[in-house]
């Protein structure tokens, strides 16, 4: 059976027994600080487990994209290594949320198992929690009584915590589990070690393929277990193992979800996968297959996160995608040999191979491909300058090894990577002090572990039950009482309290709009709102402090001067889309959006620069839309799918409801959940500031409305006049400017043939200079010239003979300079090199600088180190 009819067939199955399907939510998430990813399929059903949202159906099932790369799951470093894990793999799932329990869930999954996909049952083992007396939850007598009546008892396994009790993160719903496994050992091999013995065992052919959850807890703050309002099942099956079980393989490499990829590779590199079926493989050919195991599964992570939105970047979630990519270019560039960019010719593969099922790589495989190729490129030049580094670090070595503080710092600032430094050591007879890399590596964590703790405190629930309701589109004032309160304590920010109120007018950070700000007002005190962001379903409201009286009626008022600034600026950025779409082409699709009351900025993909005519077209687009005054024709509560067929633009990697808010100005139509202008007249007016590429194949544009532009007109007016004033006040402002400048061209020519002319004249008199000392004619000295001059006059000198070593100093207006030229033969012969030297001498003028072995120079700061530079130079010959 295929992949893709696995998938099919759990689908189908669930549904028979009354499932909604629904889609894989992104696999970068929003709105949960918790999480950086999904980790699991439960993970955008969270809150329905906690009771804060209700779901649509109380039976759904779907397959999610996952990425265990981070925080309490993470199989990274295992990934390749073994034939199992994955850092992106899919889960099937079904959900019951508060409706069957496990009486029903146990028997479907057994059901799918042996009578649709027909395993065999002798080849399957159940695990059940075995209680724990800390946690004062029981054995799971329920469960094993239900096994019971399906396998023997000899194939139930007693689990423990570790195992058997299953949560997302440290906080969170959770509870017991009941997994499944296979063991998919040959016959003689079952029958001289049970399979019971080799469950959870770390086994790779013994491995577990689906959990079954009974949530019925909540993890607190505190550690302790809390009962939920309701009982739910949460099931997790692993796709890939699925797939490995059903098409009798031992690897889930050896799959039809990874076959194409590995193909794919093989034919790139001229190199062969060996399948997990030979055995016996060389070292050399299990380097091989582990560095294709390791490219073919990132692949999959990096190219799914970016199709959903998650560029590589150098903080957050972008960093671990970037990081993940990294670690598969380098398997690539050590043991497979590719100097050359050549993952991103993986992703055609993967869009043919998913694309059905996940449309989003497709319709953002261009994209996808681009910003792979051109990571994959630039880290290869950092690891070929990271090699240079290596270089200069294995020159200065005395001894065998090689500083672990040294290697950390390649790591640490250039992305070279420890086993690499190691390898490279070890070719040249080096060895890495391992442990002194691991010193410098956990300092560094500590560090970064210490900027960024964080501690959240359970909340306190003042009003139970309160479901929150957000009435900011229509008002900008309410009469409130707080439900809930929680503390918050972070090295970043310092203590800040999260607000919870009945109704909220606060707008909440979301769809790149920034949160409100405004007060909380009772009778006696006003506390201000410093920001307002969105936990899941809940609007927190930031303070610095609490009201005294909690449980008072308060008003809470927002500051209508940011938010209406802020309006105008998210009215023109949906203005400006359509405008990049009319003017670019429609190829433009919104990659991120910042919107605050001071500006807008937007990126968006386009695989070129903006041309200047290009902006301006954009922003005569936007103003002549503010000059139509068109009004705001906002639709709550449409169905996407109407929303979508009357032309509304919906983004990749954002999760929409079956209902959804329309924002239509015009032509302008965007599913959005921001706050807008009532008609574009209230922009005023729209200009871009600024335009550049942020990532491979995606443009940044900022720009600005109403009073920022006539602020920024203002201040050119002002800068206009100050030139003006500086030149005398000239009838013609521009003329004056290109007078000046034609001028200023003439001076400089003429200062250049004269300053040759003195170099030339110099070149007799310091001819005379010139010692020999040791066989080599060598002068060092400080003369009056340019930089220029000075290359020019050391050139010059060096036709004097064939072994000349010179060092020229100036310091044109106090800004030293070292220039070194040395006679190709004294290169070839003396090992004298003009780089190191200027790197040697640059230090007495606090500075550096390089060039080529016979000739270079260094820029400094102190001119003063210039005398002893010049003694040391003669150092050299000695
Ligand atoms: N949430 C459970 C897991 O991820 C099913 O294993």
């Amino acid at each position: 059976m295929k992949s893709q009819d696995v998938r099919k067939q759990f689908l189908d199955f669930f549904q028979s027994k009354g499932h909604l399907i629904v889609p894989s939510a992104p696999i970068v998430l929003k709105d949960d600080p918790t999480l950086m990813f999904n980790n699991s399929g439960m993970a955008q059903f969270k809150e329905y487990f906690l009771g804060n949202a209700t779901p649509k159906s109380n039976r759904i099932a779907d397959t999610q994209k996952c990425l265990r790369v981070s925080g309490k799951h993470n199989d990274l470093e295992d990934v390749g290594f073994d034939t199992y894990h994955h850092t992106m793999f899919e889960m099937l799932g079904n959900w019951s949320f508060g409706d069957y329990f496990k009486k029903e869930a146990l028997p479907f999954a057994w059901e799918f198992l042996t009578e649709v996909l027909k395993l065999d049952k002798d080849r399957l083992y159940v695990s059940v929690f075995e209680g724990n007396e800390e946690e004062n939850v029981p054995f799971d007598q329920e469960a094993f009584d239900i096994w019971k009546q399906f396998v023997p008892e000899d194939h139930i396994i007693l689990g423990n915590k570790k195992d058997n009790f299953w949560e997302m993160g440290d906080q969170g719903p959770c509870g017991p589990c009941s997994e499944i496994h296979i063991d998919l050992r040959t016959n003689e091999e079952r029958a001289a070690v049970s399979g019971a013995s080799l469950v959870n065992a770390d086994h790779p052919q013994v491995v577990e393929i689906w959990n079954n959850v009974f949530m019925e807890f909540n993890r607190k703050a505190d550690g302790s277990l809390e009962k939920l309002p309701a009982q739910h099942v949460d099931t997790g099956m692993g796709f890939e193992r699925l797939c490995m079980a059903i098409q009798n393989v031992t690897s889930n490499y050896d799959t039809d979800v990874f076959t194409p990829l590995i193909a794919k590779v093989e034919e790139i590199t001229g190199l062969k996968y060996t399948s997990n079926e030979i055995k016996n493989i060389s070292e050399e050919q299990d380097k091989t297959n582990i560095a294709i195991r390791v490219i073919v599964d990132h692949v999959r992570a990096v190219a799914f996160a970016i199709a959903d939105g998650q560029l590589p970047s150098n903080t957050g979630a972008g960093y671990v995608i970037r990081r993940i990519l990294r670690r598969a270019i380098r398997y690539g560039f050590t043991f497979l040999d590719t100097k050359e960019p050549f993952i991103y010719k993986l992703v055609a593969v993967l869009a043919d191979q998913m694309g059905e099922f996940f449309p989003e790589i497709k319709s953002q495989q261009n994209l996808v491909t681009n910003v792979i190729r051109e990571e994959e490129a630039s880290f290869l030049r950092t690891l070929d300058q990271g090699l240079q580094l290596l270089e200069n670090v294995i020159s200065e070595t005395k001894g065998k090894e090689v500083a672990g503080a040294k290697a950390f710092e390649l790591y640490d600032t250039f992305g070279f990577p420890k086993d690499l430094t190691a390898l490279i050591l070890r070719e040249r007879g080096l060895a890495l002090d391992e442990a002194g890399f691991d010193v410098a590596m956990q300092e560094q964590k500590a560090r970064s572990r210490a900027a960024s703790e964080v501690s959240t405190e359970d909340w306190s629930v003042l009003v139970p039950g309160n479901v929150e309701t957000f009435v900011g589109y229509d008002q900008t004032e309410a009469d409130v009482k707080i439900t809930r309160i929680r503390k918050v304590d972070s090295k970043k920010d310092g203590v800040l309290y999260q607000i919870v109120v009945d109704k909220s007018p606060f707008y909440s950070e979301g769809g790149g709009q920034v949160g409100d700000k405004g007060t909380l007002v009772s009778a006696n005190e006003t506390i201000q709102i410093i920001d307002t962001k969105k936990e899941n379903n809940l609007i927190l409201l930031l303070a610095k402090q609490l009201p005294e009286n909690v449980n008072a009626s308060f008003i809470a008022k927002v500051n209508t001067d940011l938010r209406a600034a802020s309006a105008k600026n998210h009215s023109a950025t949906h203005l400006m889309h359509l405008a990049l779409r009319t003017v670019l082409g429609t190829h433009v699709e919104q990659k991120g959006s910042l919107v605050t009351p001071n500006n807008l900025r937007f990126d968006f993909s386009h695989f070129a620069k903006v041309t200047d005519e290009e902006l301006q077209q954009v922003e005569d687009f936007v103003n002549a839309r503010i000059q139509e005054q068109l009004p705001l024709i906002e639709r709550r509560d449409i169905p996407f799918a109407q929303a979508v067929a009357e032309g509304a633009m919906a983004l990749f990697g954002e999760k929409y409801g079956d209902s959804v808010r329309a924002i239509k100005f015009g032509d302008s139509m965007e599913l959005c959940g921001g706050i807008h202008v009532n008609n574009t007249a209230e922009i005023w007016s729209f200009k871009i500031v600024s335009e550049g590429a942020v990532a491979a194949g995606i443009r940044r544009i900022e720009a600005i409305t109403s009073d920022a532009v006539k602020k920024h007109y203002a201040n050119q007016e002002v800068l206009l006049n100050e030139i003006k004033l500086s030149l005398k006040n000239p009838q013609d402002t521009l003329k004056a400017v290109v007078a000046l400048q034609d001028d200023n061209a003439k001076l400089k020519k003429q200062l250049e043939s004269l300053l040759k002319d003195k170099a030339k004249n110099m070149k007799g008199d310091l001819a005379k200079e010139i010692q020999e000392i040791n066989g080599v004619q060598f002068l060092a000295k400080q003369v009056d010239l340019n930089p220029e001059g000075a290359k020019d006059l050391a050139y010059e000198l060096g036709t004097l003979g064939t072994n000349m070593f010179l060092v020229l100093a100036t310091a044109e207006e106090g800004k030293p300079m070292l220039s070194c030229y040395i006679s190709k033969e004294l290169v070839a012969h003396k090992n004298l090199n003009a780089g190191l030297v200027v790197r040697e001498l640059g230090k007495f003028i606090q500075g550096g600088g390089g060039g080529q072995p016979f000739f270079a120079t260094a820029g400094g700061k102190k001119a003063e180190g210039i005398p002893e530079a010049l003694v040391k130079a003669k150092d050299f010959l000695k």
